[in-house]
């Protein structure tokens, strides 16, 4: 497979940032997260050749932790909070409407780029449940004749 040099470099200008260190890991992964909108295969496997952590280790931290995704995200991510909280206040349902108005099921990404659902454990707000969060911000007391509108507020 051929090398991306940008790829490369950026992953490099990120490592020179933080330093090659193990315990700089999750820093560089934040940011690679943030320069790429995901983590590339490719740049994994580059960030492996310059820092002192195996690739086995890099997937671990990598899959472990819902900032980060190994496939791109659409321009807002859609998370619906499954708590206990919510759950009990209708989370399933919300995450029924959300995949039949996007037309994806959770973990896809719209066609057109725009939204990625997912579905997350607490989002620490459980007093306002049910609450789902758009591009960092939170929608709460929500029930599923609002989602139509939220999302067109969005698309715009
Ligand atoms: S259970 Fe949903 S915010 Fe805590």
């Amino acid at each position: 497979m051929k090398k991306d040099k940008t790829v490369e470099k950026q992953v490099k200008e990120i490592v020179d940032r933080y330093g090659a260190e193990k315990s700089s890991l999750i820093a560089i992964l934040q940011d690679m997260q943030g320069a790429f909108g995901y983590l590339p295969k490719d740049a994994l496997i580059f960030l492996n050749e310059v820092v002192d952590v195996p690739l086995a280790r890099i997937y671990e931290v990598a899959t472990f932790y819902n900032a980060f995704s190994l496939t791109p995200r659409g321009k807002y991510l859609v998370e619906v909070c499954a708590g206990t909280a919510c759950h009990v206040t209708g989370a399933l349902t919300l995450m029924e409407r959300l995949e039949r108005d996007l037309e994806i099921r959770c973990g896809e990404t719209t066609g057109d780029g725009m939204f990625t659902l997912e579905q997350v454990r607490c989002l620490g707000c459980c007093s306002l449940a049910p609450v789902m969060r758009i591009g960092g911000n939170i929608h709460a007391y929500l029930t599923q004749d609002e989602i139509p509108k939220i999302l067109r507020n969005y698309r715009q």
